[in-house]
C-alpha cells in the first residue's frame, strides 16, 4: 500500500509521515530529503548557480547521492559521507527549490523514488508524490497550514525565538518564496492531487494530525482488506 502526503513548506508533512509510518509499521520515504541531499552535494561540489540549468545526468550520477534504508526510513549519503544531519541547513533551504525545479534533477530522481516502493508498504511525503511519482497511490493526503503557523513551527524546530516579530516575518517571507517557486515551476509543480483528502493543520496538534491520517488508512484497509 502507498500513502502519499503532499503540501507546501513547513506544513508538517515529513514529521507527520514519519509518525504515521511508525504507527502503521510502514516504511517512510521523505522525498524532500533526496532533493535536499542532491542540493547539498551540488553546493559542496562548488557547481556555480549559472551552470545548474545545464547539469547532465552524468554530472548528477557523479555526485553519488543515494538513500540507504535505515530503521523505518532512509539515511542520505553523498559518496561515503552520511549527510543526513546536514541537509536542513539554511543554505540548503535557500537553494533546494531552484535545484528541485531543474527538469534533469526530477527525471534523475523519479525512478529512484519509485523503486523505493517496491515490495513494501510506504508512507511518502513531498510536493508531487500523489500527482506525478505515485499517481496510483491508494490514499493521498494534502496538508496545508497558515504561513505564519508554518514559519513559527520552522523557527521552533531550529530552536530560534518564534515570538520575535522580525524573525517570524522573514521566515514567512522565505517560506512563501519557496512555495512560489514550488507551485509555479514547469515540471511537477506543487499541486493538490484531485483525489486527495484535505487536512488543514493550522489548528491541529501534531498528535491530532497523525491520528487523522492513521484513522483514514486503517479505515481504508478495513474496507479494502
Ligand atoms: O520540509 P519542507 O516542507 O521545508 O521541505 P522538504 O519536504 O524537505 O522539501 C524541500 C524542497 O524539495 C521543496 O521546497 C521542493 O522544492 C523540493 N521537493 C520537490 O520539489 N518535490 C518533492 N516531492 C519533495 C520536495
Amino acid at each position: 500500500m502507498i500513502v502519499t502526503i503532499d503540501g507546501p513548506a513547513g506544513s508538517g508533512k515529513s514529521s507527520t509521515a514519519a509518525a504515521v509510518a511508525g504507527r502503521l509499521g510502514f516504511r517512510h520515504l521523505d522525498s524532500g530529503a533526496f532533493y535536499r541531499a542532491l542540493t547539498w552535494a551540488v553546493l559542496a561540489a562548488g557547481i556555480p548557480t549559472e551552470h545548474w540549468h545545464s547539469l547532465t545526468t552524468a554530472q548528477l550520477d557523479a555526485l553519488n547521492v543515494r538513500g540507504e534504508p535505515a530503521g523505518s526510513g532512509y539515511r542520505l549519503f553523498a559518496a561515503d559521507q552520511d549527510i543526513t544531519g546536514l541537509i536542513r541547513s539554511v543554505e540548503v533551504n535557500a537553494n533546494v527549490s531552484p535545484v528541485a525545479a531543474l527538469p534533469a534533477v526530477r527525471v534523475w530522481l523519479l525512478d529512484r523514488l519509485r523503486s523505493a516502493a517496491l515490495g513494501v508498504d510506504l508512507v511518502t511525503d513531498g510536493r508531487d508524490m500523489g500527482t506525478v511519482v505515485f499517481p496510483g497511490a491508494e490514499q493521498k493526503f494534502y496538508l496545508v497550514a497558515d504561513a505564519a503557523v508554518r514559519a513559527r513551527r520552522r523557527l521552533l524546530e531550529r530552536g530560534e525565538a518564534a515570538h520575535d516579530p522580525e524573525r517570524l516575518q522573514s521566515e514567512i517571507g522565505r517560506i512563501e518564496a519557496r512555495d512560489r517557486i514550488d507551485s509555479t515551476r514547469a515540471v511537477a509543480p506543487l499541486r493538490r492531487p484531485a483525489d486527495a483528502i484535505d487536512l488543514d493543520t493550522t489548528n491541529l496538534t501534531f498528535d491530532q494530525q497523525v491520528g487523522v491520517i492513521v484513522a483514514h488508512v486503517m479505515e481504508w484497509r478495513r474496507v479494502h482488506g
